[in-house]
């Protein structure tokens, strides 16, 4: 209904997530007349302050305002309110809730509410309170929605994630909550569905007739970067695997869904989720960076260096998993998840290798095709292919069906996967979003490695800062199958 006002509401407004993602991303999306042209934002934490400060001063470094939209600016930073309260203590919510309903009226002195969507930007310790709260106090009238979007940490494991998940289930409805994964507003992931699902080409061959194995890597060239604290308590499993890259995952190994239906689409996501077993100790490659004396600033420091790292962790920073897929298209293809902080350049990609060419008449010198989804940097599809070398000869050359976006769609505007998903959930689509029972399948597999590795003070294998990644990972991959690596 966006005929009626909205109002997003930013829990933990003076936090750094909303800082330097939530209001810039609220601000691009009101900048290009996205959002619906009735809405207002109201931010809420336990600090006082002057919300048109903090959003002119502090915020905007993060926001590329360009000369020509100071008008624009000002008038999104006239649209923005702010109330201080606890995030314990029921009077607050109630006030929450009255300051709700008095500036829809003062928009629109018709209207008893608004459209309500509260993203919670807090740390994880206060979501069971906020929650509670939020529900006890400010749900909007009906006919007007309540949408809650939350951030992971979603537990620290089964147990945790599906405590959490029945407090909000007791709450709201599934259709109220919008866990957000920040790797399913990306192009490229978004593609997937599209790439597979679209071309015939593509159909035939997306199974284990074709498919040597499929890896997902994501790899950042900095470590901790101060937020060791945090970081330790999780690891990169946790951090990036169970969530950003099992979720690729999902999207790469499901079958084709019954119709583009946010639902019939998380139903193919879960039942593929489901086939995968356990992922054992045997499975892994686990690492931890340590300071390259010859780098320079934050190379030297180790994770172990972090101040905020306790003495002694064991929370690894890389890790290479191989999960397997019992079902009919997939068994027998490893998938191999990468992962790893503190390597040698900032890399996320889906790297599909083919089998060999059967009969081959070429002695053997054909390369093996590859079909290479590059999320970032410089979002790209590429399909390694052979061609005859140019020239007097016969030989077959490997070369690349390229389509990097830079040059095929420059000058398109690429929107920032905040931004999509905070649209979608002004406009109710959950597509993007992850639904508990996916969330529930994703900690099972990787909970049984999580707490053997804690239990067992499970060592990681030092990786100087700036590696390519782990020889040990290398090995891992090639045990399971004609795993070529590329240089990189
Ligand atoms: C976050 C992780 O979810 O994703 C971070 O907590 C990581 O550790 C980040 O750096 C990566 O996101 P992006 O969009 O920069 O690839």
């Amino acid at each position: 209904d966006l005929k009626s006002y909205h109002v997003f509401v930013v829990m933990g407004a003076s936090g750094d997530l909303a800082k330097k993602k939530i209001y810039p991303t609220l601000w691009w999306l009101y900048r290009d007349n996205l959002l619906p042209k009735k809405t207002f934002f109201l931010g809420y934490a336990r600090s006082k302050l002057d919300i048109k400060d903090f959003l002119t001063q502090k915020c905007r470094q993060y926001m590329k305002v360009k000369p020509d939209e100071e008008e624009k600016f000002n008038e999104w930073v006239s649209k923005n309110h702010y109330l201080a309260g606890s995030y314990d203590q029921s009077e607050s919510f109630a006030q929450l809730n009255s300051k709700i309903v008095e500036i829809s009226r003062f928009y629109e002195p018709e209207t008893d509410d608004a459209n309500r969507i509260f993203y919670l930007a807090l740390p994880p310790s206060v979501y069971t309170s906020v929650t509670q709260l939020l529900s006890e106090n400010c749900k909007a009238k009906k006919p007007h929605f309540t949408r809650v979007i939350v951030e992971k940490p979603f537990g620290k494991d089964s147990k945790s994630s599906s405590e959490l998940s029945t407090h909000l289930s007791k709450l709201f409805t599934e259709e109220q909550i919008y866990r957000i994964d920040h790797y399913l507003g990306k192009e490229m992931v978004q593609n997937l569905i599209v790439l597979r699902f679209a071309n015939q080409i593509f159909k035939r061959i997306w199974n284990r007739d074709s498919i040597e194995n499929v890896s997902i890597t994501f790899k950042e060239p900095f470590g901790t970067q101060g937020r060791g604290g945090y970081f330790d308590e999780f690891g990169i499993i946790r951090d990036v695997m169970q969530n950003h890259l099992l979720q690729i995952l999902s999207l790469v190994a499901m079958e084709s869904p019954i119709s583009k239906n946010a639902e019939e689409i998380r139903n193919e996501k879960v039942k593929v989720l489901r086939s995968i077993p356990e992922i054992k100790l045997e499975d892994v490659v686990l690492g931890q960076y340590v300071g390259n004396p010859n780098g320079q600033g934050d190379e030297k420091m180790g994770y172990l260096d972090d101040p905020t790292v306790p003495a002694g962790s064991n929370t690894p920073t890389f890790c290479c998993a191989i999960l397997k897929i019992k079902n009919e298209r997939w068994d027998g293809v490893p998938f191999i998840l990468k992962s790893g902080k503190a390597l040698n350049e900032r890399k996320a990609e889906i790297r599909i290798q083919f089998k060999e060419v059967s009969g081959d008449i070429f002695d053997n010198s054909c390369a093996r095709n590859e079909l290479v989804i590059r999320v970032q940097p410089d979002e790209a599809v590429y399909m390694k292919i052979s061609t005859k070398k140019p020239g007097i000869n016969f030989n077959p050359l490997e070369t690349e069906l390229d389509l990097t976006y830079k040059h095929r769609y420059d000058g398109e505007y690429m929107p920032d996967a905040y931004e999509r998903l905070i649209l979608d959930v002004f406009l109710g689509s959950q597509l993007n979003f992850v639904r508990t029972d996916e969330l529930a399948e994703a900690w099972r597999i990787f909970t049984p490695l999580l707490h053997k590795l804690e239990k067992e003070n499970i060592k990681p294998i030092p990786y100087v800062y700036g590696s390519r990644g782990l020889p040990e990972a290398d090995e891992l991959c090639a045990k399971v199958g004609k795993y070529t690596y590329n240089k990189n």
